[in-house]
């Protein structure tokens, strides 16, 4: 159902009454407007828009949702913070090269060479896809240029998110450029504001950090091309007035869906208002947009809460879950990998015996890693092959389908890891076609991880990478996933197929999603892990088209303690690939309960296990089935920081509120560590009664909690329980089942 609005902002297009939508429309390009307010709004909040007399559109409000709408006007004229001399510091798309003095959304040169834009309010309209999505979008032009600009919010009204983008069109005579072209520009007023980001590298993704903000602008950002959290992640949370914690303050998070390079630019105005731009990185990407032409920005999703992180937490995982991972109300495959257990050293014998072991562990799948491929060159290291996808002979003498049939014959399922976007110079690929590599002509190339970049913006690019993958599928019907590894970042950016050189970087994401798009129109289901060389790329851009991502290669537990629960902030467990290996110095059990926090497998040599170690993992499997299903689907309850206590707890509770699990990990070894007070639990019913069983013990042991005790969700949501997390218990899981 469409609603269409013009002056007065009430709804008049009806099917019926064409004739009065007509004047009215009519009455918008001949009276003025005055004071049009849009309320875009979820259950809980609103972000509101008012247009001028003007006609120019601002935001005038962010925040939790008024009872009465017409009451949203008045909030401006309650903030004596100085003058905006510009008029447009709140501009719901502020453009550069009209009166605007700060950071701008958009910036661009007309056909004609200026360089001024300005946008003024056309009409808006809100399209309602069901009862709980709708759209707002609201047309703005430039009253002297034919250039407009199209905002769009779409919002999920039950999970309090808001999808923002904009579709920029050109219909002037030649072709425009855009130097900037965000997807988002925000608006909030606060008395202080404080910042959550991430940084990190390889084995070290998603280092946190808050900090104030200050007057000027602080910049996130990314150049890599491909990777971005190899250095950080298009994710970011700002806390209102005061750090929010997870129960209590005012707190939005933001995340671009895109899987490239990315900017955010915060800045605190003269008036203390906090400007958010969102978007695609202009950073070396001047786009010539042509005529007739429309530039659509990737979605910049946000949630906002003034009920803490552990609400925003919330919101994000339900619209992920619900409206953008690929079967993100599904079911995941727990599996074992090979990589760690025999890097590129392999044979079918070696192998089959692997497969073997995955039935004996009882997980769902083997996934065959890096190293089958590649003859003239054979991928017998990082350093050669890649590119090359057919089976080695040496390895594989009788194909991928061998392994299909003996994973089958053991009953269970099989998947392969691919890097189809990338080469290594050494590898008959590259020999082939050096014009589908990115690199500059004139100098030498730089290698990250012995390879290169293929140049996705070649249409002949794209094929070849859609086709390694539906080689497989048709040649191997068997195949049931893919583990889609990314390991290079783009050095020496460079197309020999595109004649602008300004568009590679947004191209490339172009032509990645567009074979991604070609894939799951073929294959829809099929689950795939989107890896990048650990977890370098992390975005809602990519995970509509992936069931999950790999979180980082670095799988010693106690680091993985702390990235998990930072992922956990913006990514649900579900999406989260979490791997048993041989890092770290922690026993199997603590082991296999970091992992069981999100989606289980395992990278052992299962054969190596001693009898009570390969015990404990086949029933952890056996348990974790028991419970996945609450990990997967459930609400989580962040319960003590890692970051500020001697160990960490958390929660997952299912809709019903009938059934919950609670991990604890020690992560300090000082003299007396450990759960010295109750932990208190979140998202019971305080009327329930709920049974406490310690689970997933290591065979041979005790739990040291009461059997089977039973209390009120009061009790436990009030006092808590101690999970007697200690040296000697250094982890604990808790099933937490309603007592009938
Ligand atoms: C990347 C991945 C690893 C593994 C190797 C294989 O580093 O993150 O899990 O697949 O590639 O080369």
């Amino acid at each position: 159902m469409k609603l269409r609005f013009a002056s007065s902002g009430v709804p008049v297009w009806k099917a019926k009454n064409l004739l009065l939508a007509l004047l009215t429309l009519l009455a918008t390009n001949v009276f003025a407007q005055k004071n049009i307010i849009i309320p875009i709004e979820s259950k809980d909040n609103a972000l509101v828009l008012q247009v001028g007399e003007d006609k120019r559109v601002g935001i005038i409000y962010f925040g939790k949702k008024l009872q009465n709408t017409a009451e949203y006007q008045h909030i401006p004229g309650m903030y004596k913070r100085g003058d905006d001399y510009s008029g447009v510091l709140n501009a719901a798309y502020t453009s550069a090269g009209s009166r605007n003095l700060v950071e701008p959304a958009i910036q661009v040169t007309h056909a004609d060479g200026n360089t001024s834009l300005a946008l003024l309010y056309v009409s808006h309209q809100v399209q309602k896809e069901n009862d709980n999505v709708s759209t707002t979008s609201i047309l703005l032009k430039d009253p002297v240029y034919n250039f407009d600009v199209t905002l769009y919010y779409k919002v999920y009204n039950k999970e309090n998110v808001v999808e923002q983008w904009s579709a920029i069109r050109n219909n002037e005579k030649d072709s425009v450029t855009l130097h900037k072209y965000a997807s988002a520009n925000l608006y909030l007023s606060a008395e202080d504001y404080w910042l959550g980001h991430y940084h990190g590298d390889w084995a070290k993704e998603m280092q946190p950090e808050e900090e104030r903000l200050t007057a000027g602008i602080k910049v996130l950002d990314s150049k890599l091309g491909t990777r971005a959290n190899l250095y950080q992640p298009p994710t970011f949370m700002v806390s209102l007035d005061k750090p929010a914690t997870e129960e209590e303050g005012s707190v939005l998070y933001g995340s671009l869906e895109w899987t490239g390079n990315f900017k955010f630019d915060l800045e605190v105005d003269p008036l203390n208002n906090l400007r958010i731009i969102a978007g695609i990185n202009p950073f070396a990407s001047d786009y010539a947009l042509a005529p007739a032409q429309e530039f659509k920005t990737p979605p910049f999703v946000y949630t906002f809460s003034d009920k803490g992180k552990g609400e925003a937490t919330r919101n994000m995982h339900s619209w992920a879950r619900k409206c953008k991972i690929l079967n993100g109300t599904g079911s995941r495959l727990t599996l074992l990998n090979n990589w760690e257990a025999t890097y590129f050293d392999f044979n079918e014998p070696k192998l089959t015996e692997l497969i073997e072991a995955t039935k004996k562990l009882g997980v769902d799948m083997f996934l065959l890693d890096d190293g089958w491929f590649a003859n003239k060159y054979p991928r017998n290291s990082d350093r050669a092959g890649l590119g090359d996808w057919q089976e080695n002979v040496k390895k594989l003498p009788h194909g991928i389908g061998y392994l299909v049939k003996q994973a089958k014959k053991n009953g269970v399922k099989f998947g392969i890891w691919v890097e189809p976007e990338m080469v290594n110079p050494k590898s008959e690929l590259y020999e082939q076609h050096p014009d589908w590599v990115i690199r500059q002509p004139n100098r030498p190339e730089h290698l990250y991880r012995n390879q290169l970049v293929l140049d996705l913006s070649n249409p002949e690019v794209q094929d070849h990478v859609f086709g390694v993958l539906d080689r497989i599928l048709t040649e191997n019907p068997g195949v049931a996933f893919f583990k889609w590894d990314c390991n290079a970042v783009i050095y020496n950016a460079n197309s020999a197929y595109l004649s602008k050189q300004s568009h590679l970087y947004v191209e490339y994401v172009r032509g990645f999603y567009k074979v991604l798009e070609r894939f799951r129109a073929k294959y829809p289901n099929l689950p795939m892990m989107l890896c990048s060389g650990g977890g370098g790329r992390v975005d809602y851009g990519a995970l509509q088209y992936f069931t999950e991502f790999w979180v980082s290669d670095n799988t010693d537990p106690l680091e993985r303690i702390f990235m998990q629960w930072e992922y956990s902030y913006f990514f649900p467990a579900i999406a989260q690939d979490n791997h048993v290996t041989d890092w770290g110095k922690q026993p199997l059990k603590f082991r296999t309960d970091v992992a069981m926090m999100g989606k289980l497998g395992f990278d052992i040599v299962v054969s190596k296990l001693g009898k009570e170690d390969l015990k404990f993992a086949q029933d952890a499997v056996d348990t974790y089935e028991s419970f996945s299903d609450v990990v997967w689907h459930g609400d989580l309850f962040r319960l003590v920081n890692p970051q500020k206590n001697d160990f960490a707890s958390l929660m997952y509770v299912d809709d019903a509120q009938s059934k919950a699990i609670m991990f604890n990990y020690l992560v300090s070894n000082r003299y007396g560590a450990g759960s010295l007070s109750p932990v208190k639990l979140g998202g019971l019913k305080p009327d329930k009664k709920y049974r406490i069983k310690e689970i997933n013990l290591y065979p041979g042991t005790k739990s040291t909690l009461a059997n089977d005790a039973v209390y009120s969700g009061n009790y436990l949501m009030t006092i808590g329980i101690n999970p007697d997390v200690n040296a000697r218990r250094a982890s604990v899981i808790l099933e937490i089942t309603e007592a009938k």
